[in-house]
């Protein structure tokens, strides 16, 4: 029996376990209620007196071997899931990542894109960076003339001919000198103006250029398309065109669209008169056409310009302009609904 329980200490102190349960299962085995220690107290009843002591001192030997292999086993278990603890729990579902929203300036650009496209427009692009010929030259606006002072342009210091856009005209006169009529084209951009920064304006801001040019088109066509598009973004078809003044188009207009005066905010938005001024436009000049070499006897057209910021600010009922560019994320997160 002595021999039986030295073999069992040296099991006990060979013995290795990685795992929570092959602990558990080694404890219960020693040291368990119906354990191989407990089978050895009961047999130590019978053992004869004068073998108790050393029969005894092994069972202790053994108990104690077990319990510290089970404490020691335990101990080294534990420090081993401190080590992967900074890695957490690695079979847990993994986080979803956050998704971008797309900014209220690209929602509002991406939707007056998709209306253009529908009635044929194409888009186009041009420089932010301009030459003064086709931001303001071409455009019937030559050096000295008064009109200019409408832009308070940013010039760029060495060089008086080079300065930031002042408007998205600009691409007008860029695609009429690279395209032959017709044309019909969109032309969305980041436009700069030295103005005071404030909730209502802003020192660079967004605008869409459209121009269509081809024989025999008239204000008609320009009404018509304007009240279309009107109709598509807000949702409202009666607009208004007041006469106004632009260099390059003759006659020229502003464009406002009914809005309403059913709410509180109708009565704000439109100072209490219902209606909103959403865009400037007109017949393209002769003068234009003729510096973009556009035979202007045999061609027509008409432009319109807007403010994408804005409009965006109308729709998206946006108080302050200056939360289009301050990319707070408490901001830009309300827009992830809309795509
Ligand atoms: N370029 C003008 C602006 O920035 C907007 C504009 C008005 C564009 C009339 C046009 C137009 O094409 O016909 O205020």
């Amino acid at each position: 029996m002595i021999d039986k329980i030295k073999e069992h200490i040296a099991e006990v102190e060979n013995f290795t376990a990685e795992s929570k349960e092959a602990i558990e299962a080694f404890r219960i085995k020693y040291l368990g209620k119906k354990g191989l220690l407990n089978d050895f107290f009961v047999a130590f009843k019978n053992v004869p007196n004068d073998q108790k002591k050393v029969f005894g001192q092994s069972i202790n030997q053994l108990k104690l071997a077990a319990t510290e292999k089970v404490s020691e086993l335990k101990e080294s278990l534990e420090s081993k899931t401190e080590d992967t603890g900074k890695y957490g729990d690695l079979t847990r579902p993994g986080e979803a990542m956050a998704l971008g929203a797309r900014h209220p300036i690209s929602i509002v650009k991406n939707q007056i894109i998709d209306i253009f496209s529908r009635i044929g427009f194409n888009v186009s692009e041009g420089p932010e960076i301009e030459d003064d010929w086709h931001n303001f030259t071409a455009l019937n606006l030559p050096e000295y003339h008064p009109a200019r002072d409408m832009q308070d342009t940013f010039f760029i210091q060495t060089d008086p001919d080079i300065l930031l856009r002042t408007h998205t005209s600009s691409v007008q006169v860029r695609y009429m000198e690279n395209n032959k009529p017709p044309i019909r084209t969109i032309s969305p951009g980041r436009v700069y103006r030295n103005e005071a920064i404030s909730a209502r304006s802003h020192c660079f801001f967004h605008q869409v250029e459209g121009l269509y040019i081809d024989k025999d088109v008239s204000f008609a066509d320009l009404k018509q398309t304007l009240q279309f598009f009107t109709t598509e973004l807000f949702g409202k078809s009666k607009i208004r065109l007041r006469p106004s003044y632009f260099p390059f188009t003759e006659p020229s207009a502003e464009v406002d669209v009914y809005w309403g005066l059913e709410t509180e905010t109708d009565y704000k938005m439109t100072k209490g008169t219902g209606w909103l001024e959403i865009m400037g436009c007109g017949m393209v000049d002769p003068n234009v056409l003729e510096n973009c070499n556009i035979d202007s006897k045999e061609y027509s057209g008409f432009a319109f310009g807007m403010g994408i910021d804005r409009i965006a600010l109308l729709l998206h009922q946006i108080s302050d302009i200056r939360l289009l560019s301050e990319n707070d994320v408490r901001f830009l997160e309300q827009f992830k609904s809309t795509l």
